[in-house]
């Protein structure tokens, strides 16, 4: 049932603040007098000794469900002090790269049902790994065939685009991290700082989420375009791909979420003014190094929509020059679930506009069940 809405992808673009309320209803702890604030995850309680004693931790997915671990890799780095890798599903696969006794795996799957990431399973259960599952689907073959596990709880996901999912898919990987860093007095102030986040993260998302109308005014002026870029870094290099990734599968436009810092080794050769680019300049410890990339696409003549904190405008935008985007600032590692808002937003308009099946693009089904 899509209510007030016309599309899946739009009705789930907009329940965000509620999908991600149930996300973590029941999980986050508010602490008290004596008691710190702290993450309860029950599937985990039993293992997190073990996770906490693994070599290395290995994000295993596809798609979207590859670009959350990304977006929640640097906070599991560092509140967990544990190596984090990461895994396409397929391509373990194809290498049969190694898989230890030693390692926690993680399979992060929406619809728990994928065949690449199910048969990485397979073979990471062959080499002995603790196994653990990230779905949002009770009952999936993701989650009966890992050790443990958390479920999303994001609700039903019907468009083809993942777009709620992967929200709630960061904030559970920010769980796991802080309830693995649980044992780390050092970072307890870190931790009490996200998880104060973590309950103010879905009013934040409302607020994102006014950006609607802004977002599709952007649309009408890219509805004719071939191609857009997407750079971002750290905590957002992810909200880089995953933006590519949905302007490309809904709009069919083409689109590149690319790393900032490999921008001079290569894809500069791709800027003049006519080519759209969309730069994530958000405040973090990256800032500094985003307004140097901006400066220097403008200097090629890039046509520049920046996306920066609310109240940066002045700060990011060389000249007056370039379209801003401000969106509201939370914790540095949360801050990719608020900016992809505005990408998801978008890639929806950019389609509806170019007049294709926003909740069915063409070639492409919900759950990827053969290789
Ligand atoms: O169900 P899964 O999370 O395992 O699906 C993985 C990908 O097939 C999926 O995320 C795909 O990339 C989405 N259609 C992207 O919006």
């Amino acid at each position: 049932n899509k209510g007030k809405y016309e599309h899946y992808m739009q009705k789930e673009i907009h329940e965000q603040p509620e999908s991600l309320t149930t996300t973590m209803r029941g999980r986050l702890i508010r602490g008290g007098s004596c008691k710190a604030k702290s993450v309860l995850l029950g599937g985990l309680k039993d293992h997190l000794r073990t996770i906490r004693r693994s070599r290395r931790i290995v994000f295993i997915g596809c798609g979207t469900s590859y670009n959350a671990a990304l977006a929640a890799r640097p906070i599991l780095e560092e509140l967990s002090g544990i190596p984090v890798t990461m895994e396409i599903a397929s391509d373990l696969v194809d290498r049969q790269g190694p898989i230890y006794r030693e390692d926690t795996t993680v399979f992060v799957s929406q619809s728990g049902e994928t065949a690449d990431t199910l048969q990485a399973l397979e073979y990471a259960l062959e080499n002995g790994a603790l196994c653990v599952g990230i779905t949002n689907t009770v009952g999936s073959a993701i989650a009966r065939h890992t050790h443990c596990g958390i479920h999303l709880n994001a609700g039903c996901e019907i468009g083809v685009a993942s777009t709620k999912a992967y929200t709630s898919q960061i904030v559970v990987m920010a769980m796991l991290a802080l309830a693995i860093g649980d044992d780390t007095i050092s970072s307890q102030g870190r931790r009490e700082a996200i998880i104060d986040g973590l309950f103010d993260l879905p009013n934040k998302v409302k607020e994102v989420l006014k950006l609607d109308e802004e977002m599709k005014d952007l649309a009408k002026l890219l509805i004719a375009e071939q191609s857009l870029l997407v750079f971002g870094r750290g905590y957002n290099y992810a909200t880089a791909l995953e933006g590519a990734l949905k302007v490309k599968e809904v709009s069919l436009m083409h689109s590149e979420g690319i790393l900032a810092g490999e921008m001079k080794h290569g894809p500069l050769a791709l800027v003049d003014e006519t080519l759209p680019i969309v730069v994530i300049a958000t405040r973090d410890t990256c800032f500094s190094k985003q307004q140097s990339v901006i400066q220097q696409l403008h200097a090629r003549k890039g046509r520049l929509i920046v996306m920066c904190s609310k109240g940066d405008a002045a700060s990011v935008s060389v000249g007056g020059s370039c379209r801003v985007v401000e969106v509201p600032v939370v914790e540095d590692c949360l801050q990719p679930v608020i900016n992809i808002v505005p990408l998801q937003l978008l890639a929806y308009h950019l389609t509806v506009l170019r007049g294709y099946n926003v909740d069915q693009p063409r070639n492409l089904a919900k759950s990827v069940t053969t290789q």
